[in-house]
């Protein structure tokens, strides 16, 4: 064991560490043939869904910001609703691309065999060759993380969104609201986030362990807007499993439609910088409220109290839910937890 976790304390610690390289090794292992393929499915398609739980199911939300860019809206429905959501919609013609880094949850595999009944085609998303997604999918993208042995997912989220980032950017080709340039554009801006990752992260490690001395509360938002709103959500996500507090993920804009009633001096507010340029406003006027009420701000953005490393509006999901991971892992540290381990969770829902 001490071997695998590579000299690191946690699996966790060891994955987060892993994922400048993971990001190359999945944008590599995806093959053009059936990018292309799955690219036109969802371009024809009379309808799409997008499902996963979880961690999956917040890499499922990004992906309809990358979706809309090029002309397409998908549904993204946790997969333990779609089968009350939306099966009266879903017949030949509609297209689901199911997420599951274990490719085992039960949930995900429950919707993708009851569309594939009513005659939908799926597109799999997993990290697990073997897996059930990967056999009952008709096109499987493989996320190629390496395996992820810490019950909070890490690695395989930000390599989720390389392999749905680079399917829409072929959707795109097809729609004709991108360009071969925009492809070679990415993978140039993914090489320079890894290498400036790889570099950053002992820092961004440091200041994630001053920064969670601030969160004393058992309960804390995690906020965003626009592209990094289901990056709040992600990092809540980590909060509860890594270190046991209650977190909330929620849009900067509905803080003020209520849940600021909950804030004062000691309670606590993660608040990740928008990639919008229109959601400044919105930012800066929700951080001017809730100093005003006197709530500890952790701010996280290539200038905040925990520095994410600079990229693009579509990439910097990746770079902000790294700062909020480790957040997690330092508090989960000094609570002493069994942060790979959460008692109770399992790293796939399988029955
Ligand atoms: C993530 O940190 C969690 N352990 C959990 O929410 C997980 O993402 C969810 O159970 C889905 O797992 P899957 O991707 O293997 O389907």
């Amino acid at each position: 064991e001490i071997i695998e976790k590579g000299g690191f304390p946690h699996f966790m610690l060891k994955e987060i560490y892993d994922i400048p390289s993971s990001l190359i090794s999945s944008y590599t292992s995806l093959m053009e043939k059936y990018l292309s393929l799955a690219a036109m499915i969802v371009y024809g398609a009379k309808n799409v869904y997008v499902i996963g739980n979880g961690t999956s199911l917040h890499a499922g939300l990004i992906s309809s910001y990358y979706f809309s860019e090029v002309g397409i809206n998908v549904n993204v429905v946790s997969a333990a609703e779609f089968p009350y959501y939306a099966l009266q919609n879903i017949g030949t013609g509609s297209v689901i691309i199911a997420i599951s880094q274990s490719g085992e949850t039960s949930d995900v595999i429950r919707s993708v065999k009851m569309a594939k009944q009513r005659g939908s085609v799926i597109v799999g998303i997993t990290n697990s060759v073997g897996s059930r997604l990967a056999l009952e999918s008709n096109i499987y993208l493989p996320i190629t993380a390496g395996p992820e042995l810490a019950v909070p997912a890490t690695k395989t989220f930000t390599s989720t969104l390389v392999v749905l980032r680079t399917l829409s950017l072929y959707t795109g080709l097809n729609s004709g609201k991108k360009e071969r340039y925009d492809l070679d554009q990415f993978k140039t801006d993914l090489e320079k986030l890894s290498s400036s990752l790889s570099s950053s992260l002992p820092q961004i490690e440091r200041q994630a362990e001053d920064a969670v001395s601030k969160i004393t509360k058992e309960s804390i938002y995690v906020t965003s807007s626009g592209i990094n709103f289901p990056v709040a959500m992600e990092g809540a996500l980590k909060f509860k499993e890594a270190s046991m507090i209650h977190a909330e993920g929620i849009q900067l804009g509905e803080l003020l439609h209520g849940p600021i009633a909950l804030t004062n001096k000691g309670y606590p507010i993660v608040i990740v910088k928008p990639a919008e340029e229109q959601a400044y406003d919105l930012y800066n006027k929700v951080i001017k409220s809730i100093s005003d009420r006197g709530s500890p701000i952790i701010s996280v953005s290539v200038d905040g109290m925990v520095k994410s490393v600079e990229t693009t509006r579509e990439l910097s999901p990746i770079a902000n839910v790294v700062p909020l991971q480790l957040m997690a892992y330092k508090l989960g540290v000094k609570r002493s937890l069994p942060i790979d381990t959460p008692p109770g969770l399992v790293k796939a829902v399988v029955s």
